[in-house]
């Protein structure tokens, strides 16, 4: 009976496209929907048993980012260790520098990812092309910096099929692509060579219909286990590590 009423209402919604009339509400449903999620995810995961966590704070710090990659780095003695670094979303490289600067081996592999041309979407306030920073702006003399331009739909595949040994050692993968279409990607590319102890740091984690939804499909689609150490800015930026 209730499989009949169901089947009955969907014929219904399809034959008449009645629920059009919701269409300018689209964004605003899907906002309230993810957002809700989001608050839940939040009032699960804000515990004591965080390196840092600073919420709830009513000013945002941008700049607080950078003391979540020091506790992060001291807690799992990233400074020193034979790292691969991957980071999507490169910009001028304040982040991408701050990593490399702070990782001393020589082995190391630092890898940056950005079309150098700014976002490829709108987001949010933003509009396509924001962000744009030639990557003559990011050049470096450290050999152990490899840059990547284009979009990451564009030269992942080519990276992967290159550089499979690297990818399968320990790795810090640092999201901060912002847009939901360019997180969702990497990560499912790089899920066959996620392993226990990675490290995944989210740059715009609490962005609901972006990041966060990333996160969250990824894990839930994926079945991928990882655990919150860290947070700053109320969850804006977070790092997790692979289980
Ligand atoms: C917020 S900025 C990165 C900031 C940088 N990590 C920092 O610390 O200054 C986001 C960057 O992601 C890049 N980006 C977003 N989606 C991309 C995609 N699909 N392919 C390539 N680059 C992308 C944009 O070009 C932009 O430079």
């Amino acid at each position: 009976m209730k499989l009949r009423l169901i089947k009955f209402l969907k014929d219904f919604l399809l034959f008449t496209g009645i629920l059009r009339i919701f269409s300018p509400f689209n964004r605003l449903f899907l906002f309230i929907r993810n957002f809700n999620e989001l608050k839940s995810w939040i009032k699960k995961n804000n515990t004591d048993s965080l390196l840092i966590n600073d919420y709830y704070t009513p000013k945002r710090d941008y700049q607080k980012r950078f003391l979540l990659y020091k506790t992060v780095s001291d807690h799992l003695s990233l400074d020193k260790t034979d790292l691969v670094y991957l980071e999507f979303g490169v910009a001028s490289g304040q982040s991408f520098f701050w990593w490399m600067k702070n990782n001393t081996n020589r082995c190391s592999k630092f890898f940056g990812f950005d079309t150098f041309e700014g976002l490829p979407e709108d987001w949010g306030g933003y509009k396509k092309g924001a962000m744009a920073h030639g990557e003559n702006e990011v050049s470096t003399d450290d050999d152990r910096a490899e840059f990547v331009k284009g979009i990451f739909q564009d030269t992942m595949d080519k990276f992967i099929s290159t550089h499979r040994e690297i990818l399968s050692k320990p790795k810090l993968i640092h999201l901060d692509a912002d847009l939901f279409s360019s997180t969702i990607f990497v990560l499912s590319q790089l899920y066959p060579f996620l392993q226990k102890g990675d490290v995944i740091l989210f740059d715009e984690f609490n962005v609901a219909n972006h990041e966060f939804l990333a996160y969250k499909i990824f894990t839930e689609s994926f079945y991928v286990k990882m655990k919150l150490i860290a947070a700053q800015n109320n969850f804006y930026q977070t790092a997790f590590v692979v289980e």
